[in-house]
């Protein structure tokens, strides 16, 4: 198949997102070529986890579609959408302290399962029913064996965010959404997260990632997309994107980065 009859993984047509009756998300589009990363920038509530809530069919659109290699996802709930194999890691890791990395590993290779609004005790008992086997696979791929006992709330950050970028493998290696996973990581951290993500990037994995580190998104992605106020600025190449004036302008108020 050539590179232009290839169906993209993830395409998102013309969406529009509201939530409470207030306009979140207007008219956004982009689309992602299998193994491609696509980066999404902008400020705090540009919309950018919005966007990772509705192709998770979390949040519902008023207008516009999602269709995931090539098959609009409808009116799919989200426990449907993740059994196609669509994995996301969390913005914040903190609902999960309690568990041990093994168990919320497991949590990810469960199917046909609706756990995300369960109690934590619950939650525990669920992850037996996982698949050990995989969640041991995609701990050992990201390096993180030794940590398989240990509960969530006693390692760092940067190892809190590569757990949770391994339960979202776990559910699928086809589409992954990475939700900031180097926010609240030290500087001398970062390097782990970027290795993981290479490894995914090396694996064919397709990404979309948001982050506020323009060294980070500019390094780790084939596209980046800035947004503000709930709409696209730009998208493209992204040191091109990075360094367009709009780009500049509203999302770094053209400070140095
Ligand atoms: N469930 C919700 N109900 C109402 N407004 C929401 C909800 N979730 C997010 N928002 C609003 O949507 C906007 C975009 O939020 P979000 O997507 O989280 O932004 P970002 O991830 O870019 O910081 C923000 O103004 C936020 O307050
Ligand atoms: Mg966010």
């Amino acid at each position: 198949m050539t590179a232009t009859l290839e169906v993209a993984t993830l395409e998102v047509q013309h969406v529009d997102v509201e939530l409470g009756g207030v306009s979140i998300l207007r008219d956004i589009s982009f689309d992602v070529r299998p193994g491609q990363t696509l980066g999404i920038v902008g400020p705090n509530g540009a919309g950018k986890t919005t966007i990772l809530n509705v192709i998770s069919a979390v949040v519902p659109t008023v207008k516009g579609q999602v269709l995931f290699k090539g098959r609009p996802l409808g009116q799919l709930r989200p426990h449907r959408v993740r059994d196609l194999g669509i994995g996301r890691s969390l913005q914040s890791t903190h609902y999960f302290h309690d568990m041990t990395v093994l168990n919320l590993v497991s949590l990810g290779s469960l199917r046909n399962t609706v756990w995300g609004a369960l109690r934590f005790s619950d939650h525990r008992k669920l992850a037996r029913r996982g698949e050990p086997s995989r969640a041991a696979e995609v701990l050992d791929l990201l390096g993180l064996t030794h940590y398989a006992d240990r509960p969530l709330g006693e390692l760092s950050t940067a190892v809190q965010k590569l757990v949770d970028m391994a339960r979202a493998l776990a559910v699928g290696t086809d589409l992954v959404l990475l939700d900031e996973p180097t926010s609240g990581v030290s500087g001398a951290e970062r390097g782990v997260v970027t290795t993981a993500l290479s490894k995914l990037r090396e694996l064919g994995v397709t990404i979309v990632l948001i982050d506020h580190d323009p060294g980070f998104v500019m390094a780790n992605c084939d596209q980046l997309m800035a947004m503000n106020f709930g709409e696209v600025l730009k998208i493209g190449n992204p040191r091109e994107v990075m360094d367009s004036p709009e780009v500049r302008q509203s999302y770094l108020g053209d400070s140095q980065y």
